[in-house]
């Protein structure tokens, strides 16, 4: 099949297509959603893609089905010791964070950020400590290791291999690997941190905040990948860092557009493909496509809080679902725990909704969110305009970006009461700029040379063509701090000009010295 797809491919398309071997390393959550398309759509074209399956998981589900190629390894963390500190994370965003104080709200983060650190190197130990695994995969002859970043090990995983590398991801908190590692551009003028909420037009305030912010995200993660740099160098036999090795990378694949960042400038190694998982709507359900019907001219609101978020307490959940009940609009809300007292009766509950397909509703005109970044590109991609209600990690950033576009309003999940909550709908549905500025995006994020997913492939296979992408990594690698921002250079200008400025000084004194004295002999004589 493989083979046939390959020969398929190689006439169809213009330039040759030579069918490689794609190495996937290990990812979870919405991180392998993403990747997941991808995989499919190389193994469309003939490539033959082998994932690194571990024995616990979360949502990294590979069905046998899922014609992928797997390799099995263990870890030492079990699936359950995953999802308790997934919960313990949901827990804390959802329910402390709002009763601590600064400090403890730190040594928490630290404290789970530690625990992240461990997950991460399960992963490194479960496959690098593996020589069986190994053998296999020096075997497997591959062309292209495919990650995510946020996981370690990948890039000694290529380099051991000796095959090229592919980074594929949204970013790093504060941007903090996308600068210092792969030497991104990020003027904090006008390039606001990841995560910060900040937008592009700063006032003085708030570029001291987003230096301050800069600055504090790299000293934190200085310190976190400290435990990574320990790591590499003991595994590598050789004084390495993390920093250093997630900078070899040959193309940087991110998961916006510039439809939701701010304008910035990147390198030729960082390609833009945010967006890559959305499609147009396909038909919805029967039952479900009655309810959308039913809603007339008013039309329907599409709600969900993501696939992490599975309860709320009772009384929020009344809340919002009062807030609900007195919108005209029919409303379709992912929610799995218990029915809320006060759901009106043009409110439906729904496990699962296909949210993609109802944004894309000629019928929808709202979309209430968490913020996630996959979320908010199926509304970007249909135009719809958005509720947010961020909950954690970098979903208030997210929104803060769709606010600074005009395309959202935004909720506090904490504070929030009936009345904002109806405000806020009412306020996307019936002010035409929210509409407007919504469907703007989406035609800026259509209107494109290539599309993202296609983008993605053709650079994947770009890489396995040339053996890499050597060309496009910037000298800045190779210069120290000081060099990178020129200041031998200015030191050297500088001592120039002192140099010069003081022997044109001390001869024009001289001068000024001798023609005085000379008019001063003189006039003694008259
Ligand atoms: C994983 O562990 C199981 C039993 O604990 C063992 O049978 C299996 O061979 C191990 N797999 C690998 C890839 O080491
Ligand atoms: C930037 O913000 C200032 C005030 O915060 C505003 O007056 C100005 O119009 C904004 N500029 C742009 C280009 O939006
Ligand atoms: C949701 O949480 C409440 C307590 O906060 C609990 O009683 C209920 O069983 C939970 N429901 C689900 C579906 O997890």
């Amino acid at each position: 099949m493989r083979l046939v797809a390959c020969m398929l491919s190689f006439f169809i398309l213009s330039g040759p297509a030579e069918c490689g071997n794609i190495l996937i390393w290990p990812t979870e959550g919405s991180h392998w959603i993403n990747l997941k398309i991808v995989l499919e759509t190389l193994m469309d074209r003939g490539h033959s893609v082998t994932v690194l399956v571990p024995d616990s998981k979360m949502f990294m589900s590979v069905e046998e089905s899922d014609l992928f190629s797997q390799m099995h390894f263990n870890m030492s963390i079990s699936s359950e010791e995953m999802h308790a500190f997934l919960e313990e994370m949901l827990h804390f965003s959802m329910y402390e964070v709002d009763k601590l104080n600064l400090l403890q709200i730190v040594s928490k983060f630290y404290q789970l950020a530690s625990k992240n650190l461990a997950l991460g190197l399960s992963y490194c130990d479960g496959i690098l400590k593996s020589p069986g695994l190994i053998d296999r995969l020096r075997r497997g002859k591959f062309d292209v290791v495919l990650s995510d970043p946020i996981f370690p090990c990948s890039d000694i995983m290529a380099e051991q291999l000796n095959v090229p590398l592919v980074f594929t991801f949204r970013f790093s908190i504060g941007h903090a690997a996308e600068r210092m590692c792969a030497q991104i551009p990020a003027p904090p003028s006008y390039v606001p941190g990841a995560m910060s909420k900040l937008t592009d037009n700063m006032t003085f305030t708030e570029r001291i905040a987003n230096m301050i912010f800069y600055l504090s995200q790299d000293a934190f993660a200085k310190i976190l990948w400290r435990t990574f740099d320990n790591y590499y160098t003991e595994y590598l036999g050789r004084p390495t860092s993390f920093c250093e090795m997630l900078g070899k990378a040959d193309i940087w694949l991110i998961r916006t557009y510039w439809d939701f960042e701010y304008p910035r400038p990147f390198l030729p190694n960082f390609k833009y493909v945010g967006g890559l998982h959305c499609t147009p709507a396909k038909q919805l359900p029967k039952d479900m496509e009655e309810f959308v019907q039913s809603s007339g001219d008013d039309g329907i609101v599409v709600f969900s809080l993501g696939s992490m978020v599975k309860n709320m307490t009772k009384e929020k959940s009344n809340m919002i679902a009062s807030a609900l009940a007195q919108i005209p609009q029919k409303v379709l809300w992912r929610y799995v725990g218990e029915k809320p007292d006060t759901l009106g009766p043009n409110t439906r509950i729904y496990d699962w909704i296909p949210q993609n397909d109802l944004l894309g509703h000629p019928k929808t005109r709202a979309f209430i969110t968490h913020g996630g970044t996959n979320g908010i590109y199926e509304a970007i991609y249909h135009g719809v305009p958005m509720v947010g209600i961020p909950l954690f990690g970098d979903q208030p950033d997210n929104m803060a970006h769709m606010i600074a576009k005009g395309a959202a309003v935004v909720m506090d999940y904490y504070t929030m009461n009936t009345q904002d909550l109806l405000d806020g709908l009412n306020t996307v549905m019936t002010d035409p700029s929210y509409k407007e500025k919504s469907a703007h995006l989406s035609r800026v994020h259509h209107d494109r040379p290539v599309k993202p997913l296609d983008e993605a492939v053709f650079w994947i296979e770009f890489v396995m063509r040339n053996k890499g992408a050597k060309h496009l990594q910037v000298e800045a690698h190779n210069l120290t701090w000081y060099q990178y921002h020129c200041l031998d250079v200015f030191t050297f200008l500088i001592t120039i000009m002192t140099v010069i400025t003081y022997i044109l000084f001390k001869t024009c004194k001289c001068i000024i010295m001798r023609c005085c004295l000379r008019s001063m002999t003189k006039s003694k004589k008259e």
